[in-house]
């Protein structure tokens, strides 16, 4: 269903992003997401150009350590992860060249662009706090820091600090808020923890459904399968920092290589992946948020409600990524 949908609307999307088909006939994507994933995505592009998608795919520090080793020998054109913290990675390796397109720029918002084009955010995600509606009203929550004080003392649970959503946030306190103030949300999380950090979002989910805890952190898409097989899951997601700088958000994104050889194909595929007709079906299969605001959101996601997002330039919250990582570990959050 969503390969037709695609494919029927992918011309349209084709005619809006291009006004020259490039003569590459091939494009190959260093991807932490396998071919079999993407296919859907790629399948009605390759049909309409006939530019062959070539994904390669491994983990987020494979793909750098690979990129890094063949130097201008590599055969990939584009960089697509999970999250800011590798794009910001791979930019501060020197792996990416600057994109050139106005059809991006017009489809994307400027913030969820990196200010030098090295890259930018395809579809996004919220890391907000998960909360047990038996337990919990949505009144009671606020801000992430809220979640380090005495009222949540034994009641929250949280991933391991060694995950890259975490350096992320951790990246998105310090640049709003500052080292210091950052050093103390996260001590006073560790002063609040049910039990010690567990491995994944889907198991913080799982603990706060269980009552091991009663809020919790993870990425709003984590919660959306429980959702979709029972409407009266009882936890519910709750949108941190709505009365002062908006909610975290992160996203897949995709960076155009250096030593890419097939630029102008490349260039069409993020275009392409920019449009609204392809960025709703992308941003169902990852149950995230379109990064282009006049594409449709997925009905779960419509369901968790309308929500103010941080504005800081993507780049500029990679940028502190480091720095959250010393303060997790000054602060002894595991
Ligand atoms: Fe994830």
């Amino acid at each position: 269903m969503f390969k037709m949908a695609t494919r029927s609307l992918v011309v349209a999307a084709l005619a809006l992003t291009t006004s020259a088909f490039a003569s590459d006939k091939q494009v190959t994507i260093y991807s932490v997401y396998e071919a079999a994933r993407l296919d859907p995505v790629f399948k009605p592009f390759t049909d309409r150009t006939g530019i062959k998608v070539n994904i390669v795919s491994g983990t987020s520090a494979e793909i750098i350590a690979k990129l890094k080793a063949e130097g201008e020998a590599t055969t990939a054109d584009l960089h697509l992860d999970k999250d800011l913290v590798f794009h910001g990675q791979a930019q501060a390796q020197g792996l990416y060249k600057p994109f050139n397109s106005k059809t991006v720029e017009k489809n994307i918002p400027s913030s969820l662009i990196e200010a030098n084009k090295n890259w930018f955010t395809i579809v996004y995600r919220v890391r907000g706090i998960m909360y047990n509606a038996n337990k919990v009203t949505a009144a009671e929550l606020s801000t992430y820091a809220d979640l380090g004080s005495a009222k949540w003392n034994g009641r929250l649970c949280v991933r391991t600090s060694n995950n890259s959503y975490n350096e992320a946030l951790g990246a998105y306190f310090v640049t709003h808020f500052g080292a210091e103030k950052t050093l103390n949300i996260f001590k006073s999380w560790v002063n609040n923890f049910a039990v010690d950090p567990i491995k994944g979002d889907t198991d913080v989910i799982n603990a706060v459904a269980a009552g091991t805890c009663d809020v919790g952190i993870a990425n709003s898409y984590y919660l959306a399968p429980f959702v979709k097989a029972d409407a009266n899951y009882p936890v519910k997601f709750f949108f941190p920092e709505q009365n002062s700088v908006g909610a975290h958000v992160n996203g897949v994104g995709i960076g155009l290589l250096k030593h890419a050889k097939n630029t102008a194909a490349a260039t069409l595929v993020m275009e392409y992946l920019s449009s609204k007709e392809v960025q709703a079906p992308v941003a169902s299969i990852f149950s995230q948020y379109p990064a282009n605001p006049a594409a449709e959101l997925a009905p779960v996601l419509t369901g968790f409600g309308k929500f103010s997002q941080d504005q800081t330039n993507v780049g500029n919250i990679s940028a502190k990524v480091d720095e959250a990582k010393q303060l997790m570990k000054a602060a002894n959050y595991k």
